[in-house]
């Protein structure tokens, strides 16, 4: 007889983002004459940065000839393109971290979910709640909680995060040997300071633990004295693996490229206590389960880093981030404590209703779709986020229709 893998019966009905679609299409149904505004999922909107669109035409027509033809490309990605992110995204910001620290693959929501493979199915895990739901989704279906009671996970030790701190988690009193952290956050907009990573940074060396820290956003960081990467912190190299995307930096959602940053020094534990690098491990794994980013795409990342590139990211970027602050501003306007949306997308409001009530009002009422906060946990409830990526005038246009509907 053929079992499954029962740990999949213990996750929450479908993925969040897959909820919503179906709720978003089956009221488009149902009122064919409104157009819904979809501020919901983070997906970029605008096209790709001009720069990328040329490098990848002329990547594709290189493919076309004899010499220029290429087949497999190697799994942890091309040279060109490796040493052209430690060079901009690390070593610019005085981060020593080298090409061969990286591995290129078509997404981060893939890389985060992955990497936890790499680890004991007992290891202590601390995530932040609320969270973008892959990590916590990705540890239950490798069986690493009990089951789900009162909007939790048995076993896994959830680090709140409320206006109460900002929304930035405090340490956890147990040991944990994993931690995810994400900044600037997803859902939430928060951002960390230096010396609050540097706290997370130390407690990782001296409890022999991990931080996988998802920096997707980093690129919507406008605070100078913000860090970008966890590696401006010393000793960090030990002690934490880096997710970085171009979806949401270069619109890159439909186009697949990313990158892990796994240090050379980076290291976990064997049973017996021993070292072992987690260099080697994401590798093997790498290798074995990955084919690489097509050669068009990673050309187009590459151009991202041209002068060209480069204003045209900043461009786009700053356009989304002038939606958050029409959001941030209108969403206060009405009476709402709203955060995010300054070095964010995402902009997290409370509501003081329930979540998926208040998704069900501004869908209702003003034809606007938001991410109910209680998707990404117990501390979403009573909190929905707003994403920023569209146009200026739809955003606009929702502004003014939820202010309508909620007047
Ligand atoms: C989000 O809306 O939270 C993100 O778009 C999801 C993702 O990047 O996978």
């Amino acid at each position: 007889m053929l079992t499954i893998n029962e740990h999949y019966l213990k996750l929450q009905a479908s993925y969040l983002f897959s909820d919503i679609a179906k709720r978003v299409a089956a009221f488009q149904a149902a009122h064919p004459d409104v157009e819904v505004i979809k501020m919901g999922i983070g997906d970029v909107t605008n096209p790709l940065p001009q720069a990328c669109v040329e490098a990848m035409h002329r990547a594709v027509d290189e493919m076309g000839t004899v010499s220029g033809f290429r087949g497999y490309g190697p799994e942890q990605g091309y040279e060109f393109l490796r040493k052209a992110i430690a060079r901009n995204d690390f070593q610019a910001r005085g981060a020593d971290i080298r090409a061969d620290e990286i591995f290129v693959s078509d997404g981060s929501k893939c890389d985060t979910g992955n990497i936890q493979e790499l680890f004991a199915t007992d290891v202590k895990i601390a995530i932040p709640d609320p969270v973008y739901p892959v990590y916590l989704d990705t540890n239950v279906m490798a069986g690493r909680t009990g089951g789900f009671k009162d909007g939790r996970y048995e076993g896994m030790v959830y680090l709140d995060s409320t206006r109460a701190n900002s929304y930035v988690p405090e340490l956890p009193r147990e040991q944990v040997d994993l931690i995810y952290l994400c900044f600037p956050n997803n859902p939430t907009g928060s951002t960390i300071t230096r010396e609050q990573l540097r706290v997370w940074v130390d407690f990782a060396r001296e409890n022999r633990a991990l931080i996988l820290f998802d920096a997707a956003y980093e690129a919507f960081i406008r605070d100078p004295g913000l860090p970008h990467s966890i590696y401006e912190i010393e000793g960090a190299q030990e002690v934490a693996v880096e997710f970085r995307s171009y979806s949401k930096s270069a619109g890159f959602t439909g186009t697949r490229c990313a990158f892990t940053v796994v240090p050379r020094a980076c290291r976990a534990f064997d049973s017996r206590g021993n070292k072992q690098l987690i260099h080697p491990l994401w590798n093997r794994r790498h290798s074995t389960k990955f084919n690489g980013v097509s050669y068009p795409v990673q050309r187009a990342a590459e151009a991202t880093y041209s002068s060209e590139g480069k204003a045209q990211c900043e461009a786009l970027i700053n356009g989304y981030l002038a939606n958050a602050r029409i959001i941030r501003q209108g969403i206060t306007e009405i009476g709402f404590h709203a955060v995010g949306g300054e070095n964010a997308p995402y902009v997290w409001i409370e509501t003081q209703k329930d979540s998926w009530e208040f998704f069900d009002l501004l869908l209702n009422k003003a034809g606007v779709v938001c991410t109910p906060g209680a998707g990404f946990g117990k501390c979403g409830q009573g909190y929905i986020r707003l994403s920023a990526f569209n146009s200026e005038a739809n955003v606009i246009e929702a502004m003014a229709r939820i202010k309508k509907a909620l007047a």
